[in-house]
């Protein structure tokens, strides 16, 4: 078992770095790293152990840490210490000035400005919504056919946020809309790893032109369900009317340009990232026939027919086991990453103020040396609440950790396994033979080529 060594003390002594590969000429690692980068940080921790060090093109260099306790001195101990918006520039190229992408006393005002609207009692009034729009989904699927999953769980998890925190109906628009934001967070245009902007051809079927029409169509829809909801002047109680009726400390409301920021981020932390939960987990239960066939038990035992509500989710431990199972192998939040904003000691090295960190779950949940030799093995009984299997704390962090824990952890639990047990109720759905699934580590993890499955009666 790797263990860390962490510090709070800062010294005068020379910069420290942790191993890594020796940078090609000009590239450095950058072509390795994009070109595969979940074997690429999964090679260096198996070969440099709990920190590595890679450099890019045009001089920059991250750090990777791979403990939990590195996790943990990041996020949970020093979190004032390390920011995020630097990191994230992929996220506020569309996001803006989003709880995500900004730092600081602004992110505590914020979140603390969001948080009512993710109160448990206010989630849990969700629940109908959630199951409501599944069946609808569900209505339209015929035995036999053959659907990408992965696009129909971005449509659905896109229309649940879009009712339930802005109250808006995107039925007829999901499909499109979905498909805007795949253009623009699979477009990399990192300015960091400078080859990229090469990729910046405006042309119709370019991909940085795919990115640019997306935007401007997740913009207008954006702007079109504020200005209905400021027309209409009502409160919902939702995030949108928290958003338009709060005021900062000057008493001035937040701006178009505010309010357009959280509105996206929240659209977009909202539904891409249950979207590859679920997709995932479908993909992992039609490999694995027996863990599928204890989750069938599990639901037609506790629920029958009828379709499940928030009073039902205590007495369905299995489903909930397998989504933290199917998390763990196909972490949506692949890697985290932050900026340090002071020197800093960890894992016996000195490091300068304004190193970038890189943490990844991909690496850390398939660590065998956390979870044993049989690491790559889907087995939903690690989360056994009676018996969970032993792990140190943040060798899983799906959500990430501290003050900037994911704010809609309990929405994305409870919507997963409402989402899982109403599905499976319904139909199976066995992976078309030889579809290639690849996993994508872009903004989230998704299937590169979606994931084409067929529909079949349960
Ligand atoms: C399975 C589903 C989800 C996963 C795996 C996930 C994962 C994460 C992770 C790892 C972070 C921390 C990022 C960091 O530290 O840099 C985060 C933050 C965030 N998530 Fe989620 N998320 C999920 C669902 C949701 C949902 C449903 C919402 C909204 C309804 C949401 C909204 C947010 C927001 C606004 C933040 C920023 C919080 C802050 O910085 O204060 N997420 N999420």
């Amino acid at each position: 078992m790797t263990t860390a060594t962490v510090s709070t003390q800062t010294t005068n002594q020379a910069y420290t770095f942790p191993p890594g590969p020796a940078p090609k000429p000009i590239l450095g690692s950058s072509f390795d790293f994009s070109v595969d980068p979940l074997s690429f940080v999964t090679r260096l921790q198996r070969q440099y152990g709990n920190a590595a060090t890679v450099s890019f093109m045009g001089g920059f260099k991250m750090v990777l840490l791979f403990t939990p306790a590195a996790v943990r001195y990041v996020l949970v101990e020093h979190p004032r210490d390390f920011t995020s918006r630097e990191f994230n520039f992929t996220l506020t190229r569309l996001l803006g000035d989003g709880l995500l992408t900004i730092d600081g006393e602004l992110h505590r005002q914020q979140r603390r400005l969001v948080q009512p609207a993710f109160h448990k009692k206010r989630i849990e009034s969700y629940a109908a919504t959630m199951t409501e729009h599944t069946l609808d989904m569900l209505s339209g699927w015929r035995a036999g056919e053959t659907r990408d999953i992965a696009a129909e769980m971005q449509a659905l998890t896109l229309r649940i946020v879009a009712k339930t925190l802005f109250d808006v109906d995107l039925k007829h628009d999901s499909d499109q809309l979905g498909r805007a934001f795949t253009d623009v967070i699979t477009f990399p245009g990192d300015r960091r790893l400078a080859w990229q902007n090469l990729l910046r051809i405006n042309l119709p079927f370019t991909p940085f032109g795919r990115y640019l029409r997306g935007k401007s169509k997740l913009d207008a829809t954006i702007y079109r369900i504020i200005e209905e909801r400021r027309k209409s002047g009502e409160d919902k109680g939702d995030v949108l009317s928290m958003l338009l009726h709060s005021q900062d400390e000057d008493n001035t409301m937040m701006t178009d340009q505010q309010v357009r920021d959280e509105t996206m981020t929240f659209f977009a932390a909202g539904h891409e990232t249950t979207a590859n939960a679920l997709a995932w987990t479908f993909y992992l239960l039609s490999q694995n026939p027996a863990k599928d066939a204890l989750l069938r038990e599990e639901i037609a035992r506790v629920l029958g027919d009828r379709p499940p509500t928030v009073e039902d989710l205590p007495n369905l431990p299995y489903t909930d086991m397998v989504i933290k199972e199917s998390m763990r192998l196909y972490p949506p939040a692949w890697a985290i990453g932050r900026m340090a904003s002071r020197d800093f000691d960890i894992e016996g090295y000195h490091l300068p103020k304004g190193q970038v960190v890189f943490m990844s779950q991909w690496v850390m949940h398939r660590n065998p040396e956390i979870w044993g030799s049989d690491v790559l093995e889907f087995k939903p009984e690690r989360f056994d609440p009676q018996h969970p299997q032993d792990v140190p704390q943040f060798a899983y962090f799906p959500f990430g950790g501290g003050p900037r824990m994911c704010i809609g952890m309990p929405f994305a639990q409870m919507e997963a396994r409402l989402l899982l047990a109403t599905i499976t109720q319904h139909v199976r759905l066995r992976l078309v033979p030889g579809f290639p699934v690849v996993p994508q580590p872009m903004v989230t993890l998704r299937p590169q080529h979606g994931l084409q499955m067929t529909v079949e009666q349960p």
